[in-house]
């Protein structure tokens, strides 16, 4: 799209959000575009607070759809517009309700551990939530010595990792973009760029969250380039981050691991979509009236742990 047309149709967007009363979130995972026209860009913790804590009726949420999903759970007065209803992350249906059901059995004193990149109805069968950014946190505030972390196998055992006092059993979900990133991407782009610190988000395999010099979620990989000495990173996560990264150290360098880290969700929301579902109030996110008391209680628990 030409330069002109772009900025014409940000406008359009801008007029029609105030129009609305709309405040439009995006995760740093979408087009760069997206986030310039967004009111707020950050990671799912730093959403879901502000989607909560804002004053305006209505929420755009640019992202993939449990994003949205939650929004609409934690804000029932709140209309949540959906741009694109396909942007479905895969991970969030990696889990199987009976095994969560024989692990309760298993176990009497388990906790339910759910990352918030999961659908609502994984959500109601869990006992709390936890983004990458408050996960640490908010499973250090359990009380329960077990347990079951869904649907990330990644992000569980990085937890894991960091509380041996606890009894950890794994899920075997996963990101397909992130677990596509190997030890040996990362040997190449290194030898392409031997002065850079190499930092990833604790979705990818152990392989690649060893050999990193830095770990966290989107929103902790961003500061980090920003606070730390170095002057070039290889950043091992989906590529929209390196859109704020630029922004907020113009002076530095920033190379993708490889050309594989793109979300093929996130990339789904485009302008046109942003302007669409705000002209026309559609699509939004709808969760039934059932699933939305049950999906809320977790998802209230991490809010109530990670401000802790
Ligand atoms: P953050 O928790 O860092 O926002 O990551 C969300 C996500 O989808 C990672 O793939
Ligand atoms: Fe899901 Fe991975 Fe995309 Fe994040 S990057 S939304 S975990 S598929």
């Amino acid at each position: 799209m030409a330069e002109i047309d772009k900025e014409k149709l940000k406008a359009e967007i801008r007029r029609l959000a105030q129009e609305r009363d709309a405040v439009i979130l995006a995760h740093y995972y979408v087009d760069g575009d997206v986030q310039d026209v967004a009111d707020f860009v950050g990671d799912s913790y730093a959403l879901a607070k502000t989607a909560r804590g804002d004053p305006r009726k209505t929420v755009v949420f640019c992202g993939v759809t449990f994003m949205g999903e939650s929004a609409c759970v934690l804000n029932p007065d709140k209309t949540v517009l959906i741009p694109e209803t396909s942007a479905v992350c895969p991970m969030a249906l990696m889990v199987d309700a009976e095994k969560i059901r024989a692990m309760r059995e298993k176990y009497d004193d388990l906790a339910v551990v759910c990352y918030i990149n999961s659908t609502a109805e994984f959500k109601s069968l869990s006992d709390v939530c936890v983004t990458s950014s408050n996960a640490l946190k908010v499973v250090r505030a359990l009380k329960n010595k077990n347990i079951f972390f869904i649907p990330d196998g990644n992000l569980g055992r990085f937890i894991a990792e960091q509380v041996p006092e606890k009894n950890f059993i794994l899920n075997d979900g996963f990101c397909h973009v992130h677990t596509s990133i190997t030890a040996r991407d990362i040997e190449t782009a290194f030898r392409e760029h031997p002065d850079s610190k190499i930092i990833a988000h604790p979705e990818c395999m152990k392989e690649v969250c060893d050999m990193a010099d830095f770990i966290g979620s989107t929103k902790e990989l961003i500061e980090f380039t920003e606070s730390d000495g170095a002057g070039s990173f290889i950043v091992c996560t989906e590529s929209g981050v390196l859109h704020e990264m630029r922004k907020r150290s113009p002076g530095k360098q920033f190379f993708s691991v490889g050309a594989r880290q793109v979300c093929p969700n996130m990339k789904k929301i485009t302008l046109e979509k942003v302007r669409d579902c705000l002209a026309g109030m559609a699509p939004r996110a709808r969760v039934s009236e059932e699933l939305r008391d049950s999906s809320s209680r977790p998802l209230e628990r991490m809010l109530e742990l990670a401000s802790r």
